[in-house]
């Protein structure tokens, strides 16, 4: 893995933004693969600002988000949809038929994978797959346990997971969606390239465990080492126990 380590999370978030603008000037029709979470936000504001000063173009872009809670509509505050919006969509000038979202309020969970799986393999696979990593080690929702799963799928969230998402949810871990649907393992080690972000001393266990520990389903972060190229973004906090 290519390990990059700067003094701040918003110079890591900064570097990584420079990563995705130079990768859009190169191919202007990029498949970019994006998370969710706190560590983005700067990541987002970051490329909101490149765009705003004329030096990105998303116009021909498609992204693909990482995952989606079950059981929320699109619209509301908590959904992870609405998250992107506020952080980038709606300061970027993305076409809105080339941003690809799970529903999380779909009926039928299963079909809505399918879907997502079918429009991920017409888009050609991702081009850039930007990855958050959650303190167990888990990458999109794909949560550690005995198996990963390769395509898009349901996944029961940890606690520990509705623990750390409880700040959209009132600061209630209570009201997080107990289930999400996720990208599975398959089309993030499929990825042409991966560019993983984590800032923070509460990140410095998963990230030493996913590039020194073993390749186990007990820490999906982990089976990026299976993949010939990775690079990871970490602020001085994150890259503590390397
Ligand atoms: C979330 C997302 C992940 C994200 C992770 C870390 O729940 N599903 O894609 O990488 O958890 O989030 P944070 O950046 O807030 O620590």
């Amino acid at each position: 893995m290519n390990v990059r380590c700067f003094d701040s999370p918003e110079q890591a978030t900064a570097a990584l933004a420079g990563r995705i603008a130079d990768a859009i000037r190169d191919r202007p029709a990029l498949v970019l693969g994006l998370p969710t979470g706190r560590t983005p936000i700067s990541l987002y504001a970051e490329l909101r600002r490149l765009h705003a000063a004329g030096a990105l173009d998303f116009s021909r872009v498609s992204t693909f988000n990482l995952d989606e809670f079950v059981g929320l509509e699109a619209s509301d505050a908590g959904s992870f949809r609405q998250y992107m919006e506020r952080h980038l969509f709606r300061g970027v000038n993305l076409a809105r038929e080339r941003i690809h979202f799970l529903d999380g309020a779909a009926t039928d969970p299963d079909t809505e994978c399918a879907r997502y799986e079918n429009a991920l393999d017409a888009a050609g696979g991702i081009d850039l797959q930007v990855l958050g990593i959650g303190v167990n080690g888990h990458i999109g929702f794909n949560e550690p346990g005995d198996s990963l799963i390769s395509r898009t799928h349901r996944v029961t969230l940890a606690d520990t997971t509705r623990r750390d998402n409880a700040a959209a949810f009132g600061g209630d871990a209570a009201r997080v969606p107990a289930e999400a649907l996720t990208i599975g393992m398959g089309a993030i080690m499929r990825a042409s390239a991966v560019a993983l972000v984590a800032t923070g001393p509460e990140k410095a266990s998963c990230i030493e465990r996913m590039i020194r520990g073993p390749v186990t389903a007990r820490l999906p972060a982990s089976f990026l080492q299976l993949r010939r190229h990775v690079e990871v973004y970490l602020d001085r906090a994150a890259a503590r126990r390397l």
